[in-house]
């Protein structure tokens, strides 16, 4: 039977000839947001791993969305320009289709880079005032963030929509909304850290509202045939905040305002969470979205072997299996993916030499100019 991981499939303008997603991953490696040779290498190298979608790392629409001093941004010309390089590179070598995680870190901005230990830091250490939906810190001890009011809103909205049309301006192929991992949106959406009283607090309905504000914006701002996706925790694991019944009222939310797919992570909003990790524990959050909204879903996390993400696509689990440790230990997996369930990648001239005698077909020796 033909692999359905290496079946196409189509978002919008884009078509991809295999499931398999390079899933976003921060690189703590900017200054002042601008990507750099690091970026070249990380991602071109990635570009070259036979998944057909890349993303690009959670990327800042505003410096305070930062979550360190050296997270990529996406705000004005010259983070914009920094881009180009990396994107010609993989453009020129590769043909991977390439997507950008669009994110605001919210009240876990201000922080060291994790190789540093990942905590706050205070405002004599360059630190600065972190935003939220309510003044509510996401770690005892930490300086609590400023509760967002209408005009700073406004001014995020805008930010967002900004950035996506510059990702358009880039070329890039779709953009991912960052709702997952505690960030900001995510901070409207769960009760935990969501405590307003007007409009964006309170019900699910109003939890739900700043970030569909900011997914109209964005959907506003870029091509009809541009695909838009979101990622969200499906669950915070903690009794009483967003669970996965919250997270389906949104997915029907975002379906109905043309949205694209729905990556299923989890977890991220409270130091209380009680995660019960294991081999692709995130896939059944990503079959409820599929199977209930009938929205496209990208499944994530410890999915490691071509078998596991085979039979998840084949089962109508996801549409779509993101890889992110599992891709930076072996970079060519979506070539090792392609030998393991028989089917075929792309690979560029360069490179047509490596396969060993027993996968000599490996390759669909699709030339290229360069
Ligand atoms: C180095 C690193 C950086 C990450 N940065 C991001 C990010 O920018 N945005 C995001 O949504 N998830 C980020 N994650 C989470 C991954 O995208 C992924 O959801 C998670 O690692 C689980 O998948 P895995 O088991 O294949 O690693 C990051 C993970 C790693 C290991």
């Amino acid at each position: 039977m033909a692999s359905r991981l290496f079946s196409p499939v189509t978002l919008r303008r884009v078509s991809l000839p295999n499931r398999i997603v390079v899933s976003p991953m921060c690189q703590y490696s900017s200054q002042d947001g601008r990507a750099n040779d690091w970026h070249l290498i990380h991602l071109g190298g990635l570009a070259l791993s036979g998944a057909a979608l890349l993303f690009i790392e959670a990327t800042a629409v505003e410096p305070d969305g930062r979550i360190t001093h050296s997270d990529l941004g996406l705000w004005n010309n010259e983070t914009e320009q920094a881009l180009v390089p990396v994107l010609d590179a993989i453009r020129r070598h590769s043909s991977t289709s390439v997507g950008i995680q669009l994110s605001h870190a919210g009240r876990k901005a201000s922080c060291r880079v994790p190789w540093e230990g990942g905590t706050q830091l205070s405002m004599a250490e360059g630190g600065w005032e972190t935003v939220a939906p309510s003044a509510v810190p996401q770690n005892d001890g930490e300086r609590p963030p400023k509760a967002l009011n209408v005009a700073d809103l406004e001014r995020i909205r805008e930010a967002f929509a900004a950035s996506a049309q510059r990702a358009v301006r880039l070329g890039i192929d779709g953009v991912e909304l960052h709702a997952a991992h505690g960030y900001l949106l995510h901070e409207f959406l769960s009760p935990i850290s969501n405590r307003r009283t007007d409009a964006y607090g309170g019900s699910l309905e109003r939890r739900l509202r700043f970030p569909l504000e900011i997914f109209d914006a964005v959907r506003a701002a870029v091509p009809a045939d541009m695909p838009i996706g979101v990622r969200v925790s499906a669950t915070d694991w903690v009794d009483g905040g967003w669970d996965l019944d919250q997270t389906l009222a949104l997915a029907d939310a975002l379906k109905s305002r043309g949205a694209d797919w729905i990556t299923a992570s989890s977890g991220g909003i409270s130091p209380r969470q009680q995660i019960a990790l294991g081999t692709g524990y995130q896939v059944p959050f990503a079959e409820a979205i599929r199977r209930q909204t009938g929205l496209a879903t990208i499944a994530v996390g410890l999915i490691t072997e071509p078998d596991h993400a085979e039979a998840i696509v084949a089962g109508g689990q996801a549409d779509l299996v993101a890889l992110a440790r599992g891709l930076l230990y072996d970079p060519r997996w979506g070539w090792h993916a392609a030998a393991a369930l028989r089917a075929t990648v792309d690979a560029p001239p360069q490179y047509w030499r490596a396969p060993p005698r027993e996968h000599a077909g490996v390759f669909r020796r699709q030339p290229r100019s360069v």
